[in-house]
Order: C-alpha cells, then sequence, then structure tokens
C-alpha cells in the first residue's frame, strides 16, 4: 500500500500541472479525490490493513490526501491569475483615469442667487405668482388699459381662452397685495414672455426680477437708495447710476436706471438696466376693489416698484455679446462661469 500510495501521489501531482484550465483540474480532483476516485478507495482499502500498519498508513493517506488538495487549489489560482493577466495584458493600469465631469448652477440661476442674497439682506422676502396669468393682473390692475400697445396679440403670447403668458413679473405685486395688507417688501425673479422675433439682444422667454415696497412714508430717495445699494453690491462700490424720467402706466413718477458702463470695462456709455419708480394710486385702488377693503389706503401709504432683467444684466456683466448663448446650452460657454 506504501508504494501505492507513492504512485498516486506522483500521478496526480503531475497531472495537476499539466491541467490547462480550471475543467481539466476539476477532471482531476474527481479523479483521485471523487467519491469513487482512487484515493478515496484506499481510504476504503484501510479498513483492511493489519493493526500495526494501520497508524502509519492513515498518516502517510492523510498527508497524501492534503498533498493533492494543496496542489489542485494551487493550480486553480495560478490557472486564474495568469486568465486576469490576459484581459488586462493591454490595459495600461497606470493611466489616470475618466474624471467625471461635475455641472454647475446655470449663470442666470447664479446671478439670480446673488440678487436674492442681497434683497434678503435689505429685508426684501421672495413672492412668486404663476407664469399663466389673466389679463386682469398682467395689464388691468397695472393700470394698462385696453388699447395699450402691450395689450396687442402681435406682442404677446394669448392662450384660447383668453389667459396669456404673463409679460412682465410686475403681475406679482398684485397678486402680493391682494394676500397682504401693508407693508409689504418683496421681490419675485421668474420668467417673463414676449412674441419678440429672437436675435441677439431679445428672446421669447427671459428672466425678470420684481421688487416691491409699500409702506407708510416709502419715498423716492429710499427707491433711489435700495437700487443704488442693490446695483453697487453686484458692480462694485465705484458703480455711477443715472435715474433717467421715463413712463410706465402703473408707477408715477417711472425711471430706468442706467449705469456707466466702465463698471464692466466698458467706458463711458450709459447702459439701461432696469425699470421703476413709484405704484401709482391708481393701482392701490384696483387691489382695494379686488379684496374688497381700502388696506392699501392711497392717502396713507405710497410704495415704489422696479423690475430688470436677469439675462440682460448677466449679457452686461460678462460681455456676452448674443442672449441666445443663455440658451443654446453649449458646455463650453455654460462651463465659464
Ligand atoms: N414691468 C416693467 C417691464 O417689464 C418694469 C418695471 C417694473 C417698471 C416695476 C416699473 C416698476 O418693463
Amino acid at each position: 500500500m506504501d508504494s501505492q500510495l507513492e504512485q498516486l501521489r506522483a500521478a496526480s501531482l503531475a497531472e495537476i500541472a499539466a491541467a490547462g484550465d480550471e475543467g481539466a483540474v476539476e477532471t482531476v480532483r474527481v479523479k483521485y479525490l471523487g467519491r469513487s476516485g482512487s484515493i478515496s478507495g484506499l481510504s476504503e482499502a484501510m479498513k483492511t490493513v493489519s493493526k500495526e500498519d494501520k497508524p502509519r498508513l492513515g498518516k502517510l493517506l492523510n498527508e497524501t490526501r492534503n498533498a493533492v488538495t494543496a496542489a489542485l487549489d494551487e493550480r486553480k489560482t495560478a490557472l486564474a491569475a495568469a486568465a486576469d493577466a490576459l484581459a488586462f495584458a493591454d490595459v495600461d493600469v497606470t493611466l489616470p483615469g475618466t474624471a467625471p465631469q461635475l455641472g454647475s448652477l446655470h449663470p442666470i440661476t447664479q446671478l439670480q442667487d446673488r440678487a436674492i442674497q442681497i434683497f434678503r439682506r435689505m429685508g426684501f422676502a421672495l413672492a412668486d405668482g404663476p407664469d399663466i396669468e389673466d389679463e386682469w393682473h398682467c395689464f388691468d390692475a397695472l393700470n394698462t388699459p385696453a388699447d395699450h400697445p402691450a395689450r396687442n396679440e402681435q406682442d404677446t403670447f394669448y392662450l384660447p381662452d383668453g389667459r396669456l403668458l404673463r409679460t412682465h413679473t410686475s403681475t406679482v405685486q398684485i397678486r402680493t397685495m391682494e394676500k397682504a395688507a401693508p407693508p409689504v417688501r418683496i421681490i419675485a425673479p421668474g420668467a417673463a414672455y414676449r412674441r419678440d422675433e429672437i436675435d441677439a439682444t431679445h428672446l421669447a422667454q427671459f428672466t425678470q426680477m420684481e421688487g416691491l415696497y409699500v409702506d407708510e412714508g416709502v419715498s423716492v430717495a429710499d427707491l433711489k437708495g435700495t437700487l443704488e445699494f442693490f446695483f453697487r453690491e453686484l458692480f462694485g462700490s465705484d458703480a455711477k447710476f443715472r435715474f433717467r424720467p421715463h413712463f410706465f402706466p402703473f408707477t408715477e413718477p417711472s425711471f430706468e436706471v442706467d449705469i456707466k458702463a466702465g463698471a464692466f470695462g466698458g467706458g463711458e456709455r450709459w447702459l439701461e438696466i432696469a425699470g421703476c419708480g413709484m405704484v401709482d394710486p391708481a393701482v392701490f385702488e384696483q387691489v382695494n376693489g379686488r379684496r374688497r377693503d381700502t388696506a392699501y389706503d392711497p392717502e396713507k401709504y405710497t410704495g415704489f416698484a422696479f423690475g430688470f432683467g436677469l439675462d440682460r444684466l448677466a449679457m452686461i456683466m460678462s460681455g456676452v455679446p448674443d442672449i441666445r448663448a443663455f440658451t443654446d446650452n453649449d458646455q463650453r460657454f455654460l462651463a465659464q462661469f
């Protein structure tokens, strides 16, 4: 039996070494260690050996089985490693990986967030209103009569039921005053829509930010101070402004705000950046009518309102010559902000 074991050991180890893949290794395992394998057969034969020989032969049998088992495991591991090495033969694992591309907030969103932060510090709360409006909130309540050009079908997107896409965020002035009695101090960023021919300075949908402050004793000085503070926070403390008389149906007096282009390295030109004015008493009366009270008593309260286009601001701040760049979604453009 000694020599039989020796033979089996030598033969099995040789076969294991010669096994070329996992399947071949398994065949060798079954042949020697399987239920009816040769080494298992010898274990059966142990029952018949003499008492004196049993301990020695038992030990030898165990050693043989252990040696074959170890050789099988080793061969399997070696074959798997070789297969891995082959699979990665063409891969240079020392090359840098592919970095994930991080996105960022849209430049208009970034500017809007900054603007909100600045107005928050002056006590302005965020307000909101629907993009689809009725004519009353968009025009009538804002003292814009039926024959006003802004109401022309050619200038506005009307829905079949007579509602329209708001042409400005001034609608939120009205919606805010309908809900809350004075004092109110809000800003309302959001989309506005006009039936403009799309070109380098016009989009059919753009982004505005509206402001409204109504309280006792609010004056043009407060309006000027608030807007100048805001724009200086954005453009730097040396920025120069001009308030030019203008006309809006819902404010009286009304102004347009110009900034010296020098604030963006643009020299001595004046650039228009906002519309504003003192809330027209006729607007308060419209709101009172809806509220069925006299909360906005024009004898007691005054207020100012302003509105500006965030797209236009972003264009002049960043020297973007074409407003369409903000909606083209070209990564090469957006990644610069
Ligand atoms: N709604 C005006 C516009 O879109 C801007 C504005 C807002 C003017 C508030 C005065 C007061 O042009």
